[in-house]
């Protein structure tokens, strides 16, 4: 069984159901509107329990009713919970989801406690990642706490996984942090964003692939939604695994059900990438099935 910790946010989301974007200046009803928990980080926490591993997450909340309403569902998968932290000043964090027809989805972040996590909260939690075969990251909290975090995975042989979203400007993105980096994970925006390369085809996909081993990671996967994903080692393999054809009616979370169960099923030495990604897409075509986020991440025994 894998060990895994999660760095990253927790959210609570509520969900608009509206037809269409509203225009500039254009006011409109929406069809519903629904609270689920979500937050990148703590759906890839879950994702990686719900696939079975062992899974320790590390986060920051409010002291308030949001907060009760998450660390109930956290407790009932079984996450580690011993380094998610309540902050002294500020709220649980908060999302704000427009979903519309069809399932597409845009996404307002309030941080919260969130932007609150700091290097000192990562040192505290020093011996478990140190005990871990992977560490998992995004961008929903401080950057300064992710370099924290992985310079003490890879002075303990601990891969580190890095997906990069919501996708700062590439000058946000200390080079330090991607040097620390093994298997980064971006969507094609987020691809584009860090290596200036417009993903819209194989040749490009590589290429960006390419232009991310230069700046010193050895694993390179971009998805790209309903069609699957790609992936490139620095040693020359590569290969793409087609997503499975479903109707989605939300698809909040099909990236972190895919970040989390890929990384608790991948071997250290990532020779069963192929398995591991097949297993992610299935995952993943199960959560946006469902609406929300962290209602819709499926366990092993619904992926089975
Ligand atoms: O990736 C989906 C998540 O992004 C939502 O759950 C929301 O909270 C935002 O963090």
């Amino acid at each position: 069984m894998n060990k895994i910790v999660v760095l990253g946010s927790t959210n609570v989301d509520t969900i608009l159901s509206i037809s269409h974007l509203p225009k500039p200046g254009e006011t409109m009803h929406m069809q519903a509107r629904s609270t689920a928990g979500g937050g990148k980080g703590a759906n890839q926490a879950l994702a990686a329990v719900r696939a079975g591993a062992d899974t320790a997450f590390i986060s920051k909340i409010g002291d308030d009713h949001a907060a009760d309403f998450m660390m109930d569902t956290f407790k009932e998968d079984g996450l580690n919970l011993d380094h998610v932290t309540i902050s002294e000043t500020e709220g649980t964090g908060k999302a704000y989801i427009l979903l519309q027809d069809g399932g597409q989805n845009s996404i307002l972040v309030y941080g919260g406690a969130n932007a609150d996590v700091t290097p000192a909260d990562v040192d505290a939690a020093k011996d478990t990642i140190a005990n871990a075969d992977c560490i998992i990251a995004q961008f929903e909290v401080p950057i300064p706490a992710i370099v924290e975090a992985f310079k003490i995975a890879k002075e303990n042989d601990v891969l580190t996984f890095l997906n990069p979203a919501p996708a700062p400007s590439r000058r946000d993105i200390p080079d330090e942090l991607l040097n620390l980096t093994d298997i980064i994970a971006p969507n094609e925006t987020e691809a584009e964003i860090i290596t200036g390369v417009h993903v819209e085809d194989d040749a490009s996909m590589q290429k960006a692939a390419d232009e991310m081993h230069k700046m010193g990671i050895s694993t390179v996967l971009i998805t790209v939604g309903s069609k699957g994903s790609f992936y490139s080692f620095k040693s020359g393999k590569t290969g793409f695994v087609n997503a499975f054809k479903v109707n989605a009616v939300d698809t909040t979370a099909a990236g972190d059900t895919f970040v989390g169960a890929l990384m608790a099923k991948l071997d250290h030495d990532m020779t069963n990438i192929e398995e591991a990604m097949t297993y992610a897409n299935k995952s993943s075509s199960l959560t946006v099935q469902t609406q929300g986020a962290q209602n819709s991440i499926p366990y092993a025994k619904d992926v089975k």
